[in-house]
């Protein structure tokens, strides 16, 4: 199986973008897997430290490598928002395809040193390494209940985006350029900043991620990707899809104790919605 490197070129030179989507638990990912095998396309499965503690990272890589050969679909794995060190390291030990380090709350200059560390043992052991300009805020375990206006100071500058990627040589680079993590309540989140995203494509030149992709206005998404995004990260639209179905399935079989069988509905939502990414993001067939 080519690695996850390989994808990523081949979604930068083709335009399109691999989805990221992230997960707590086994029946999350049975959604998530479904829809990639149905599509045929590379999917990267996602956890953040969080997520990562509670699922285990050993396990994660187990349901990986076993998922891999079961259907043969090119499925990675990525340690999304680590903010220690010493922890993305356990991750690349125990078999992670990428590592996301999350610098974005420290001064910069601290966070190229950090970052200059991250790239050195993840590329030593020939994984992926993501970095990160610019800050999202937010936290995606929650419902906006008004509409987010993401501040222009938190916005990726592009000197600061050029200085960071001449010392800190990362694979790809995340960006803030509007988005945030979660959704508010309207359903659909604030336009992307296209016009600073060009800057970026035209003056740093490295592929790009974008975080927060929930409620994302489609064709906001079909620019970005147009503009150097390769890789666009999914958390809140899944979780909404399995947390809603799970609640109301639970609501109308209230003698239902049987997790097998309440839990179908919520992996079928999770499937169409991953589907739907998945045919926006045009990695469809890509597999
Ligand atoms: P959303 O929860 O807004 O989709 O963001 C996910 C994300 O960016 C994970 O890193």
């Amino acid at each position: 199986m080519k690695n996850l490197k390989y994808y990523l070129d081949k979604a930068y030179k083709e335009g399109w973008a691999i989805g990221q989507f992230n997960f707590s638990d086994w029946s999350q990912v049975r959604g998530i897997v479904q829809a990639a095998q149905n599509m045929k396309s590379p999917i990267i499965l996602g956890t953040s430290e969080g997520e990562a503690k509670f699922v285990g990272l050993q396990e994660a890589v187990a349901m990986r490598d076993a998922l891999r050969k079961k259907t043969g679909v090119p499925i990675f794995l990525n340690l999304d928002h680590g903010k220690s060190v010493d922890y993305l390291k356990e991750a690349v030990a125990a078999g992670y395809d990428m590592i996301h380090f999350d610098g974005s709350k420290l001064p910069l200059d601290e966070n190229i040193k950090k970052s200059v560390e991250v790239v050195a043992f993840g590329k030593w052991k020939g994984i992926v390494v993501e970095g990160e300009v610019g800050r999202f805020g937010t936290d995606a375990s929650k419902l906006y209940t008004e509409k987010f206006q993401i501040k222009e100071e938190d916005l990726t500058k592009v000197d600061e985006a050029k200085e960071y990627l001449k010392k800190a040589h990362i694979d790809v680079m995340a960006v803030s350029i509007g988005t945030f993590h979660g959704i508010d309540a309207s359903g659909v989140s604030p336009h992307l900043k296209l016009d600073r995203l060009k800057d970026l494509k035209e003056n740093v030149g490295i592929a790009m991620v974008l975080h927060g992709g929930s409620g994302t206005p489609e064709e906001d998404i079909k620019e970005g990707i147009k503009l150097g995004i390769v890789k666009i990260n999914i958390n809140t639209e899944t979780r909404l899809a399995y947390t809603k179905t799970l609640r109301n399935t639970l609501d109308a079989n209230k003698d239902q104790i049987t997790p097998y069988k309440y839990l179908q509905n919520s992996i079928n939502e999770v499937q169409k919605v991953i589907e739907e990414k998945i045919k926006l993001f045009g990695s469809e067939g890509k597999a």
